[in-house]
């Protein structure tokens, strides 16, 4: 007992100490700043790839040494990113370069190392792959978050790789923006709390010490809502609303502890970002306190000239982007910055004040991450990492990310079926673990794990090779086609289609239209045409639309890009081993001139669309069926009027279990201010949280109304406001109404 005691003390020690610093170190960050040349000061803020210094220029990690030496003996350099490999060769490598690091440079000051781990340790062969984000904002669960982060910590700290540029908090509100599924979805709310657990679980993972981790808040700010939809393009978005809804995730994160911040490559309002001192400083640091490292995005210094001309060349951009508020350049390939950056100081325009301050973050960021006690690896940790374990966790994760859009009755499948399975996604592992992983656009199909299986390769598993019938098709093209899938189908019972986006990445997945490619669509058609019950898997990135067919369709799940275990976890939803328990982080649209009626924007009760009943989506936001029933009662709350701002009131509601099967039910909260001196959103997910129900049973579920948090709103400057008047809560189909009645209610 004792003995367990003392475990508990050290671990919580040590996680205190994970986010502190000592005194001792301050002055040792002083002194460091006092010795160091203007050369090894600009060396510590730049990063680059390791493309750098690799032999074949790849992102495999064979070490160039000379190239090595060259970039942090002569240019100083303190921070790499990038690389993809076994955990074998990660652990030579670092190891490497941090003992010349150490060892060989004047002041033997440690490398930092970023990786972008989106979804699990995706750049390690070994690693484990999970959905990506907005599959996981989907599960409405903060302990699915946890699991992921944690176990992404537990596989990235053993090689040594401190830095993740993860989680994004962007919010999801533009479907075509092709980072749509990086994102937790298009609530502000959902994002923030999703993105906050994912930094404290992963910043404060008591497994992985002694070594430290940091998460890093990305992309700062406004980046996800381009106009015209394309990756890295002008962003238009009012004050009013950038607090509202693009704020919040970001504010979360900070509140949370997150040492770092990563810019948004893009325009907002008409500023390049990485040039805006409104947006680095005044923003940024001032209002929202942010006392980190911010990093910028790859090569950003280069596109305010290339991309968004507000300079005349890369040495201009220097000094707009270091002078707005950068504290490292993601320069990836180039030393141009070291050079543009020391004329700026011989000229007197940029001062070794600003330098120390950008400098003095960054060997912060490494005393708490521990860098300077030891850089290294850990064999220690690597032995700890229990694969078998981490593979479990991304099946019960995907599980629970899964959305059952749609079903007729249809699924779960009945054993002894004949079913047929076709689809692009339906015999493809790059489908199922998706973009980022190994590789930024997602590993080429030979290169997927050996030891993972496809969606019919599970589905063989369960239902057996003799009821299943594979049809290798990626669509259909033509008459002659049609026909031969339909003749294909004739002795199936059911028609299972995997459909969906190929992965990309960021520009690399730019499209002009959101429908699903004509050649699926001809697939779903002519399995349609069959007559034949017909299951649609969508494994894609952002919401493809294909509403015609979707309504002839008689189950529809959305996967996302599920990872590793995708396949097992759609296998035990569709085989009804595991009841789905997803719902729908995001609005899907109903067609493509009509891509944006978030939930909480459309007037329900606009008066000139009570008798005229549009049809808004093809699912909302928030949809997601189980295989048994949810009966809401008895919304009730504490008391009707708040007339205090610290008041609180407590709302309850009894959900019941009335079907023949356990289940999960995410139960989710939403607030309607119901009139406002800014229009306010029809109504606001304010609180979630997923309950697990046996059949029959009935749980009380509460959430505590506070007024500042849940009621109050930004106005165009950020100020908070709390209104006088009425409000709704409305949960499960429920509603009843409160007031706020304060004697001075604006402030
Ligand atoms: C992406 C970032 C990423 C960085 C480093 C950029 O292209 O926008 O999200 O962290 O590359 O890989």
């Amino acid at each position: 007992m004792r003995k367990i005691l003392v475990v508990i003390i050290i671990l919580f020690a040590n996680l205190l100490s994970a986010f502190s610093i000592s005194s001792k170190e301050l002055t040792r960050i002083d002194s460091l700043i006092h010795i160091m040349t203007l050369d090894e000061k600009i060396g510590q803020m730049t990063q680059l790839c390791f493309s750098t210094i690799t032999l074949d220029g790849s992102k495999s990690l064979d070490l160039n040494v000379d190239n090595f030496r060259e970039s942090v003996i002569k240019y100083n350099i303190g921070s790499f990113l990038s690389g993809s490999d076994s955990y074998d060769k990660w652990f030579k490598f670092i190891t490497a370069i941090q003992k010349i690091a150490v060892e060989e440079t004047r002041l033997k000051i440690p490398l930092i190392i970023g990786i972008d781990h989106v979804h699990g340790a995706n750049y390690v062969t070994e690693g484990t792959i999970f959905p990506h984000n907005i599959s996981l904002a989907c599960s409405f669960n903060q302990q699915v978050v946890a699991k992921v982060a944690t176990v992404c910590a537990i596989e990235t700290a053993p090689i040594g790789l401190t830095w993740n540029f993860a989680p994004v908090l962007d919010v999801g509100k533009n479907p075509y923006w092709p980072r749509f599924y990086e994102t937790f979805g298009e609530d502000p709310f959902l994002c923030s709390e999703m993105g906050k657990t994912f930094i404290k679980t992963y910043e404060g993972c008591p497994h992985i010490l002694p070594a430290k981790l940091s998460a890093c808040a990305k992309h700062f700010i406004g980046y996800s809502d381009p106009k015209y939809g394309y990756d890295r393009t002008p962003s238009e978005i009012p004050a009013q609303v950038l607090w509202e809804f693009f704020v919040p995730p970001f504010k979360a994160a900070f509140d949370a502890g997150v040492k770092t911040v990563m810019i948004n490559s893009g325009e907002l309002n008409g500023e390049a970002v990485h040039g805006s001192k409104y947006l680095l400083d005044t923003l940024l640091r001032q209002q929202l306190g942010f006392k980190g490292v911010v990093v910028t995005d790859i090569k950003d210094i280069e596109r305010l000239e290339l991309m968004h001309k507000t300079v005349e060349n890369q040495k201009e951009g220097t000094f707009r982007s270091v002078d707005a508020g950068i504290d490292m350049y993601m320069a990836c390939n180039s030393y141009l910055f070291i050079r543009n950056m020391k004329e700026l100081v011989a000229e007197g325009r940029i001062s070794m004040k600003r330098i120390d301050e950008s400098v003095g973050r960054i060997l912060r960021l490494k005393f708490e991450l521990g860098l300077f006690d030891n850089p290294y690896p850990s064999k220690q940790l690597l032995s700890k990492v229990n694969q078998t374990k981490n593979q479990i966790e991304a099946r019960e994760v995907a599980e629970e990310s899964i959305v059952l859009l749609k079903n007729d009755g249809i699924l779960p499948l009945s054993k002894g079926k004949k079913i047929l399975i076709s689809g692009l996604g339906a015999n493809s592992k790059g489908m199922l673990n998706g973009p980022w992983t190994f590789d930024w656009l997602g590993a080429p199909e030979n290169q997927q794990p050996q030891n993972m299986k496809s969606l019919y390769e599970s589905m063989q598993d369960k239902f057996g090779t003799k009821n299943l019938k594979y049809v290798d098709l990626e669509g259909i093209n033509s008459e002659k086609e049609k026909k031969q899938f339909i003749r294909d189908a004739k002795n199936s019972d059911i028609i299972l289609l995997a459909v969906g986006e190929k992965p990309y990445s960021e520009f690399m997945g730019n499209i002009n239209d959101l429908t699903l490619d004509k050649m699926q669509l001809n697939l779903m058609d002519a399995a349609i045409e069959t007559g034949k019950p017909v299951v649609v898997v969508l494994l894609e990135g952002r919401p493809r639309v294909f509403t015609e067919q979707a309504d002839k369709i008689n189950a529809i799940l959305f996967a996302g890009y599920p990872g590793i275990k995708g396949a097992e976890a759609l296998v035990n939803i569709l085989s009804g081993s595991v009841n789905p328990s997803g719902k729908l982080a995001f609005t899907y649209p109903l067609s493509v001139g009509h891509v944006s009626p978030y939930y909480n924007k459309p007037s329900e009760y606009n008066i000139y669309w009570k008798n005229n009943p549009v049809r808004k989506n093809l699912f909302p936001f928030g949809q997601g069926l189980s295989y048994t029933n949810f009966e809401y009662s008895k919304l009730e709350l504490s008391d009707t009027i708040f007339t205090k701002d610290n008041q609180e009131i407590m709302a309850t509601i009894r959900i019941k279990n009335t079907g023949n099967l356990p289940g999960k039910e995410a139960v989710l909260w939403y607030v309607s201010d119901e009139i406002g001196t800014i229009s306010r959103p029809v109504t606001l997910l304010k609180h979630f949280e997923k309950i697990d129900l046996k059949e029959g049973e009935e749980k009380t579920v509460k959430f505590i109304i506070k007024p500042n948090e849940q009621l109050s709103y930004p106005d165009k400057n950020g100020c908070q406001i709390l209104e006088n008047g009425s409000f709704k809560i409305l949960v499960g189909g429920l509603e009843k109404r409160f007031y706020i009645n304060k004697t001075n209610a604006l402030f």
